[in-house]
């Protein structure tokens, strides 16, 4: 069909009455609302009747192509070794990524990890590798291969020349009650990794009040949708579901996650952290073909710290210097004695944010040394007038309304209680 054929109303309303959308009309919607010739009311509508409908596998895959193909791919072959990246679907506390990307590369596989900052309760990687002094996130393609062949390890921002279309598309579903369409989320999160061009994909899908996706069965269907995506465009894809019932280790922050983060590079750290960071980098290692790597013993030994020194220090970073600490503190005490079943990750992110460790709007700056530290995690058994958490910021008038957050976040039961948590949920391939 001739391009000039398409009228977005006649889309919008094929999408609206359940229809299903030929390979061409996506083609032709993604490429006009690209140049500005679909209004975004009209893709505001679509998205909506994508919302209520729904896509079946050949509109999510042609819809996420569609949108590869509005910008630029990046090329890693030249590199002469695999490369796996990871992406989570975002949590409290989640500071993997750090460990992780150095922990990879001390195998030999190249690891571009292309990231974004935060935007509500979930932190962004970015935001807390800008704590470390003089580390930088804009890196050149040059520059990104260059480290990549050195060091092995990149963590930085991802270039806008990647999936112009989703930058564009996922602004309008923010203000449009739209983000939770789950063909939209899948092809959004795909487009820009099989545009990175690595060769293998580990998701982290997160489940829980503190994640995206709060029901299992949500997550899984997310997860399913993906791994069917990457494996359609020959990425070797794997998802795990993972808990996000409660924060990720003792920190939910920028400069006291990266603390947390040198300390598991140290071979020691908050158990999750480390299990978590273990099981992902296993999986990313047997994804590029290195299934009989122990990423264990090379947190344990020292290997992925000097990759990590070398990795924040390639990007102008002082991996020695001391980490910003915020002005001001505030300690939260356990009301009762018993064991800790709950500590809700949303209102700890939700703390965290309003503290001064996220942002409301793209524009904001981010406190490096704020957030929260935990004392104790689900399963720990507390005694009245202990420690909890301690909030930290630079600006204490924001403690009330952390406070307020933070308001039912805890559940202490009697002592003999247990708080039944499974990190990993389920592998889906
Ligand atoms: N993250 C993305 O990159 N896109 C979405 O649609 C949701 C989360």
């Amino acid at each position: 069909m001739n391009p000039k054929d398409f009228d977005a109303v006649d889309i919008i309303r094929t999408k609206r009455d359940g229809g299903t959308l030929s390979p061409e009309a996506i083609d032709w919607t993604i490429d006009a609302y690209t140049r500005g010739t679909i209004a975004d009311e009209q893709m505001a509508a679509l998205n909506m009747a994508i919302l209520l409908r729904g896509m079946d596998r050949a509109e999510i895959s042609r819809w996420t192509a569609a949108m590869i193909a509005s910008g630029e791919r990046m090329d890693f072959s030249s590199l002469g070794k695999p490369t796996a990246d990871k992406h989570s679907t975002g949590g409290v506390g989640d500071k993997i990524t750090l460990p992780l990307a150095p922990l990879v590369a001390v195998f030999g596989v190249a690891v571009p990890q292309l990231s974004g900052r935060g935007l509500g309760h979930t932190g962004g990687t970015l935001d807390k590798l800008e704590a470390i002094p003089g580390w930088r996130a804009e890196l050149s393609n040059d520059e990104l291969m260059r480290q990549l062949s050195d060091v092995g390890a990149v963590i930085c921002a991802a270039g806008a020349g990647l999936a112009p279309a989703d930058k564009k598309l996922y602004a309008l579903r923010d203000v449009t009650g739209t983000v939770e369409a789950i063909p939209l989320i899948a092809s959004s999160i795909m487009s820009k990794k099989i545009a990175e061009g690595t060769d293998s994909l580990v998701l982290d899908v997160k489940v829980g009040s503190g994640a995206f996706m709060k029901d299992e069965a949500r997550a899984r269907e997310l997860a399913e949708t993906m791994v069917a995506l990457g494996t359609d465009a020959g990425v070797r894809t794997v998802a795990l579901l993972t808990d996000m019932s409660t924060p990720l280790g003792l920190t939910a922050g920028n400069a006291i996650e990266v603390e947390e983060s040198v300390e598991v590079l140290a071979g020691g750290g908050p158990e999750d952290v480390v299990e978590l960071t273990v099981r992902l980098a296993e999986e990313m290692l047997a994804a590029a073909g290195r299934p009989d790597a122990d990423p264990a013993a090379a947190l344990k030994d020292g290997r992925a710290m000097d990759v990590w020194r070398r990795m924040i220090a390639a990007q102008g970073g002082d991996p020695d210097a001391k980490l910003p600490v915020a002005k001001e503190s505030e300690t939260i005490y356990a009301p009762a004695d018993g064991v800790l079943v709950e500590l809700d990750a949303l209102a700890v992110g939700v703390a965290a944010w309003r503290l001064g460790a996220g942002r409301a709007r793209k524009e904001d700056a981010v406190q490096a040394g704020a957030g929260v530290r935990m004392h104790a995690k689900p399963g720990a058994t507390v005694r009245a007038g202990e420690p909890l958490m301690t909030l930290l910021t630079d600006t204490p008038e924001k403690f009330d309304r952390a406070k307020e957050a933070l308001a039912d976040a805890v559940t202490i039961a009697p002592e003999g209680s247990r708080s039944g948590r499974r990190l990993v949920i389920d592998r889906i391939a």
